[in-house]
C-alpha cells in the first residue's frame, strides 16, 4: 500500500469555482471567476490570426519529431522582441519556451532554489494563489509584502516599500508585470523606478510574471516595467505567458527568460534552462508556441493580432467605465470609481467573504471569495446585473 499516506489535496479555490458554476441549474448565473476571456456572447473563441497561423502550419507541417529542448528559437525570438523590445542585447538573454506562464514560473523558481537553496520568495498580498502554492509545493520559504489598499483599492505603495526594504541579497521578490492578478491595481511609472533603487540597494533579484500583457494599457505599455527592470538591475527572471494574449490557453504556451547584464554568463545560463526543461518534462509543446512564431512573424497576421487584442483590451476597458458609472448612479457616490482606473481582466471588489457568498446564493454570481472578479465574464448587458447585487450585498 504504498499509496496509503498520501493526503485528500484542497481543489485550488478558483479551479474550484468553475465546477462550482457548472453545477449550478440557474439560468440568470454569470461566472466571474477563471481569468478566461469571454466575448460579449460568453463566448472564449480563437482569435482569427491564431486560426489563419493554425490552417498555414497544418499544410506545412511535415514532421512530429522533436525540436530542441528549449523549443524553436523563432518562438523565443519573437516573445524576447514582444516582451523586451529591442533595448536589451540578444546576448545578454537566455530562454526555454515552457508550458504556460505556469510552467515558466514553476521553472523560475527551481531555477531559484538551484542557485541559492536558503532563497526566500517574496510575493506580493495579495498575489496569484498558484504562486505560494507552487512555492510551498517546492519547499521554498515564501514571505509577503503588503500590496494592496483595502479602502482606496489602490496599491499600498508606502507599506510595499517598507515591507520589501527586509529582502536582501539571495532574495527574491515576484512582481507581477502588468494587469496585478487578482486586484487590478498597478504600480505607475514613478513607483516603479522606486523599485529599481530598491532592488539594486538590496541586491535582491525580481522575478517578473507577465501574464496580461496587451490587456491593461496596450502592448508597448503593459512591457514598460519589465523592460526597465531587465535594463536596470543585474539579473532579472521573467515568466511570460501566451495564454491570455493570444488566446491559446489549453496549448500550453510560455518563456521563461533569463536577462544577465554579464554577457559571459549567457552560455551557463542556458545551458541550466535546457536542464531544467529536460528534468522536468524533456521537451516542451511545441503546437502553441508554434501559432504564437507565425503570427508574429507575419505582417499580416501580426496586425490582424493585434487588432483582435485591441478590441479585447478595448472591451475590457468599456465595460470597466460602464460599471463604475453603473455603481456611481445606483450608489450616488464615487466609491467605486477605482474599477475604471484598474487594469487587465481582475479587479478586486474589497468585499467580505461572506459578501462574495451572499452574491453567489442570491444572484448566481460568481466570483473569487477574496472578492475578485473577472471584468471579461460580463457583458454590457449583465453589468446592471453585477451593480445592483454589489449595492444589495451591503459594498
Ligand atoms: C486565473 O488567475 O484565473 C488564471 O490565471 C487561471 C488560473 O490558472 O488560475
Amino acid at each position: 500500500m504504498i499509496f496509503k499516506n498520501i493526503q485528500n489535496q484542497p481543489p485550488d479555490k478558483i479551479l474550484a469555482l468553475m465546477t462550482a458554476f457548472k453545477d449550478d441549474p440557474r439560468e440568470q448565473k454569470l461566472d466571474l471567476g477563471v481569468g478566461v476571456y469571454k466575448d460579449s456572447n460568453g463566448n472564449t473563441p480563437i482569435m482569427r490570426s491564431i486560426k489563419a497561423a493554425e490552417k498555414k502550419w497544418w499544410e506545412i507541417e511535415n514532421s512530429k519529431s522533436y525540436i530542441g529542448l528549449v523549443g524553436d528559437p523563432a518562438f523565443s525570438d519573437a516573445i524576447i522582441s514582444l516582451v523586451l523590445g529591442s533595448n536589451i542585447p540578444k546576448n545578454l538573454i537566455a530562454s526555454a519556451a515552457t508550458p504556460g506562464g505556469t510552467g515558466a514560473v514553476r521553472q523560475g523558481f527551481e531555477l531559484f532554489k538551484i542557485a541559492n537553496p536558503n532563497v526566500r520568495v517574496f510575493v506580493s498580498d495579495p498575489t496569484w494563489p498558484n504562486h505560494i502554492s507552487i512555492l510551498q509545493y517546492l519547499n521554498i520559504p515564501c514571505e509577503t509584502y503588503r500590496y494592496f489598499d483595502n479602502e482606496t483599492r489602490g496599491v499600498d505603495f508606502d507599506s510595499m516599500v517598507v515591507d520589501l526594504s527586509r529582502a536582501k541579497a539571495g532574495d527574491v521578490i515576484l512582481l507581477h508585470g502588468c494587469c496585478h492578478n487578482p486586484t487590478g491595481a498597478n504600480l505607475n511609472k514613478q513607483q516603479w523606478q522606486i523599485i529599481i533603487e530598491l532592488l539594486n540597494k538590496s541586491g535582491a533579484t525580481p522575478m517578473i510574471d507577465l501574464a496580461y500583457q496587451g490587456f491593461g494599457d496596450g502592448l508597448e505599455e503593459d512591457a514598460y516595467a519589465t523592460r526597465l527592470i531587465a535594463e536596470s538591475v543585474p539579473e532579472t527572471v521573467i515568466a511570460s505567458s501566451c495564454s491570455k494574449n493570444f488566446g491559446i490557453y489549453r496549448e500550453r504556451a510560455g518563456l521563461l527568460m533569463l536577462v544577465s547584464q554579464d554577457s559571459s554568463r549567457r552560455k551557463i545560463n542556458q545551458s541550466m534552462l535546457a536542464f531544467l526543461n529536460r528534468q522536468n518534462y524533456s521537451f516542451p509543446p511545441d503546437h502553441g508556441s508554434r501559432l504564437v512564431s507565425i503570427v508574429l512573424n507575419d505582417t499580416d497576421l501580426r496586425s490582424d493580432w493585434m487588432s483582435e487584442l485591441e478590441d479585447i483590451r478595448n472591451s475590457l476597458l468599456n465595460l470597466r467605465i460602464q460599471l463604475s458609472d453603473e455603481l456611481q448612479k445606483i450608489s450616488g457616490s464615487d466609491r467605486f470609481t477605482f474599477i475604471a482606473s484598474h487594469r487587465g481582466m481582475f479587479s478586486r471588489l474589497g468585499a467580505t467573504p461572506s459578501q462574495v457568498e451572499k452574491m453567489r446564493k442570491e444572484f448566481g454570481i460568481y466570483m473569487v471569495s477574496d472578492s475578485r472578479f473577472n471584468v471579461a465574464g460580463l457583458n454590457y448587458k449583465t453589468v446592471p446585473a453585477l451593480a445592483k447585487a454589489i449595492i444589495e450585498t451591503g459594498l
